[in-house]
């Protein structure tokens, strides 16, 4: 059993937890919050026995095997060394680290301390995203790829009246890329590895942060589009196209439809069922990494988030 804690009280949190009642071998045993009335809260709602208020107090707690860290983006790689340092898993939201430097510091203490590192990047764990690797080689030769995260934020009316929160602050790194683009992104990478090169093309905000953007990555024998915004909402499909064919999906994350398109046949739909919630997939594989000590796909699965993060700190 992976008994599991969990700091930050916003809704993915929620969410998450929620999504552990899905998974076999995981247990929610404590929330951290700065805050008593939101730390009881969250606890009483999901009926967890212990919640702290102090970090430390947590991380000297020897029934918490793992935590997972939901704050801003830039408090993650302080959050997550003072986990690594007292010998605690640690499942970290996307996206995990600003620079390349704090992921290969964050590494190098998760190896010493023999303690496993995830990146909650939840797309890539998902039946349908196995299934979309499976069937890639059906288009034939891969001659282009185009695929978005364009969805109006919710909390975008509220910072047009001036208020702003962690997505839109630059203190606290948000920005389309980190926030939405990083899922096409690590799911191209996933697939077809690092680019020979990339290009972002922003869109700022007066905060400085990119309320949308298009990044294009140059591989070999074809160029890929990927396009995040915060400020509007797309209606359109993400394409592989290939010399044989095209497969079609609906959403980067998640990947609820996949179709293919033969280049002269009639289309076939090939999605995959997804009866859980879809952050149980990645709940389910990482305690599965960490219980049986899956080094192999362990290195998987860091190698991608260092190829997104290098990326990503270089736009
Ligand atoms: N996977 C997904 O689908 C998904 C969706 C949304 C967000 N996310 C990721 O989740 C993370 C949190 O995003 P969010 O928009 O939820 O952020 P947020 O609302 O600004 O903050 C999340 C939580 O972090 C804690 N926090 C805030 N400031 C802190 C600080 N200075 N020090 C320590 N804790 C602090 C707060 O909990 P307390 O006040 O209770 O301590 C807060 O509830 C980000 O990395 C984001 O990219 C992922």
């Amino acid at each position: 059993m992976l008994k599991i804690a969990t700091m930050g009280t916003s809704q993915i949190t929620h969410s998450f937890i929620d999504a552990t009642q899905y998974v076999n071998h995981v247990d929610v045993v404590a929330v951290f919050s700065r805050n008593e009335d939101t730390a009881s809260s969250l606890a009483k709602k999901f009926s967890i026995s212990t919640h702290y208020t102090n970090l430390a107090d947590m991380l000297t707690d020897s029934g918490i095997d793992c935590v997972y860290v939901a704050t801003p983006n830039t408090f993650h790689f302080d959050h997550v060394m003072q986990c690594l340092k007292k010998k605690k898993h640690v499942i970290c939201e996307k996206p995990m680290f600003m620079t390349v430097d704090e992921w290969s510091q964050a590494y190098e203490e998760a190896d010493r301390q023999g303690v496993y590192l995830f990146e909650a990047m939840r797309n890539l764990h998902t039946p349908n995203f196995k299934k979309l690797a499976e069937s890639l080689n059906q288009v034939g030769k891969v001659r282009s790829v185009y695929l978005h995260r364009i969805r109006y934020s919710s909390k975008y009316d509220a910072f047009l009246q001036g208020e702003v929160a962690s997505v839109f602050s630059k203190e606290m790194g948000g920005g389309a890329l980190r926030d939405l683009g990083v899922y096409p992104l690590s799911l191209v990478i996933a697939l077809f590895g690092a680019p020979n090169s990339s290009t972002y093309f922003p869109v700022r905000l007066h905060t400085g942060v990119d309320g949308s953007g298009t990044l294009v990555l140059e591989y070999d024998e074809f160029n890929c589009v990927l396009m995040c915004s915060k400020l509007s909402t797309s209606y359109n499909y993400g394409e592989f196209q290939g010399e044989k064919g095209t497969l079609i999906i609906d959403n980067p994350a998640p990947i609820s439809q996949i179709q293919f398109q033969p280049i002269k046949d009639e289309s076939q739909l090939l999605k995959t069922e997804e009866p859980l919630p879809n952050m149980s997939y990645q709940i389910e594989n990482f305690a599965r990494m960490i219980l049986e000590r899956d080094e192999h796909a362990y290195h998987y699965y860091r190698d991608i988030s260092k190829q997104v993060v290098s990326i990503v700190e270089g736009c």
